[in-house]
């Protein structure tokens, strides 16, 4: 399975962030990674391709950010674009951020609201803070406390990257706990960060401003959200039997195996290890009958991104399958609670969407034979070609070129899996 992508963003920027040599290895080498990559290039780091999935970062240290020459492409990339606009933020600098058209698209003003109360500045950018757009970095930035509105990790280490540069301590609240990948590679390169429990389900974590944080290595373990379409795909292919190596089973991420679970899905866990913090393990994953069941909204962040492949897998099971509380899915690479209703509308299934609920009709087959509109969105394609291997009848997609955002050998994978693609 590929490396992690929030956590070889994450490995990228806080190797730029810190001063001496960060050696990553199993870096995700997805379009999406690689222009963070490129960011850290042009704001003064050195970045560099040692071997397959090696990567050495020569880093700048806090606050040491250069004014870059270009604009920053961060493609189809909301991690990439909004981790480094919180680095950013905490810098004597002015960045220009861009996108392509999903990432134009998508709201920014929900990381812009924190970073202007730590003292950045937009100077220029289009409604509703869409990209293309000029931000100011702080030149005192000040430490805040910031409950972010929605459970988001993509908010959180904004807030918590641009404190890095603050003096004394920067805090954010969250009501759910979103991924904790930031604060746990921030401890990983020495700063002081503490996360308690806030509330039933959230946190409260506060940061340390102004630590020296040094270079280290990080291993990146496999991705979950990648190895989602996989271990659908065994669950739902008689007669599989898969084994997936060091998938990172950090809790925070692991709700749709979870529920898979709950469905009946067999996925077994040995050889159980940690690196800097990060859970992985081995999955065995066998061919499962699936049942249709309910899931609480409040599991939504630990499996933020997997509703559409969770979506096929309950097509396939027997009875309805309720998924709650999906509003963040409307803000994604494309409307994701839309396209998934429509991914699995033209193929012959029944779905509905009441409020921010999805509900889907699961008859134990698929008819297929529809064609599945991408709308530059990864996780849509792959969706859609794992329903393929199934459905009754072939599924067509209209773009394959978003996957090498997340997955770049995810047709090779999944041939030499069995599967066929035309
Ligand atoms: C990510 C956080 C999530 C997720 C995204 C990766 C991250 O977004 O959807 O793919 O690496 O922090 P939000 O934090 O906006 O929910």
């Amino acid at each position: 399975m590929p490396g992690d992508k929030s956590i070889s963003h994450r490995a990228l920027i806080l190797g730029a962030l810190s001063v001496g040599e960060t050696r990553i290895s199993g870096l995700l080498e997805g379009e999406d990674v690689l222009n963070t990559a490129q960011s850290m290039r042009a704001l003064g780091a050195k970045v560099e391709r040692t071997g397959d999935f090696a990567w050495v970062v020569r880093g700048v240290g806090v606050a040491g950010f250069a004014q870059p020459r270009d604009p920053l492409d961060f493609g189809n990339s909301g991690t990439g674009c909004r981790l480094v606009m919180g680095a950013v933020a905490g810098c004597p600098i002015t960045a220009v951020f861009d996108g392509d058209a999903s990432l134009r698209s998508r709201p920014m003003r929900r990381v812009l609201d924190p970073l202007e109360q730590v003292g950045a500045r937009v100077i220029a950018g289009g409604e509703g803070g869409r990209l293309p757009l000029t931000l100011q970095g702080a030149r005192n930035p000040l430490p805040i406390e910031y409950r972010t509105p929605v459970a988001s990790a993509q908010i959180k280490s904004a807030v918590l990257l641009a404190g890095l540069a603050a003096p004394g301590t920067t805090t954010v609240i969250e009501t759910e706990a979103s991924r904790d990948h930031t604060e746990l590679m921030l401890r990983h390169f020495g700063a002081e960060i503490v996360s308690v429990p806030e509330g039933a389900h959230g946190r409260r974590i506060t940061l340390t401003g102004q630590p020296e944080l040094r270079g280290a290595d990080v291993v990146v373990p496999a991705d979950p959200s990648s190895a989602a379409f996989p271990v659908v795909a065994a669950l739902i292919v008689e007669g599989s039997d898969l084994i997936l190596t060091d998938v990172m089973t950090n809790p925070l991420r692991t709700g749709l195996f979870t529920t898979l679970r709950e469905m009946g899905g067999s996925i077994e866990e040995s050889e159980v290890r940690g690196d800097a913090g990060e859970p992985m393990a081995r999955l065995r994953v066998q061919a499962s009958r699936l049942r249709g069941v309910e899931v609480p909204p409040e599991r939504a962040p630990s499996m933020i991104d997997e509703y559409l492949i969770l979506a096929v897998a309950a097509a396939f099971a027997e009875g309805r399958t309720i998924m709650r509380g999906l509003k963040e899915l409307r803000v994604k690479e494309s409307d994701r609670l839309a396209a998934t209703a429509e991914m699995l509308r033209v193929n012959g299934v029944n779905v509905e969407i009441s409020g921010d609920d999805l509900i889907v009709e699961g008859r134990g087959h698929v008819p297929g034979g529809g064609l599945v509109t991408t709308h530059m969105d990864h996780r849509i394609a792959m969706s859609a070609l794992v329903m393929g291997l199934v459905a009754d009848k072939p599924v067509k997609v209209d773009d394959t070129a978003f996957i090498a955002t997340s997955f770049p050998d995810f047709i090779p994978m999944m041939r030499s899996l069995g599967a066929e693609f035309s």
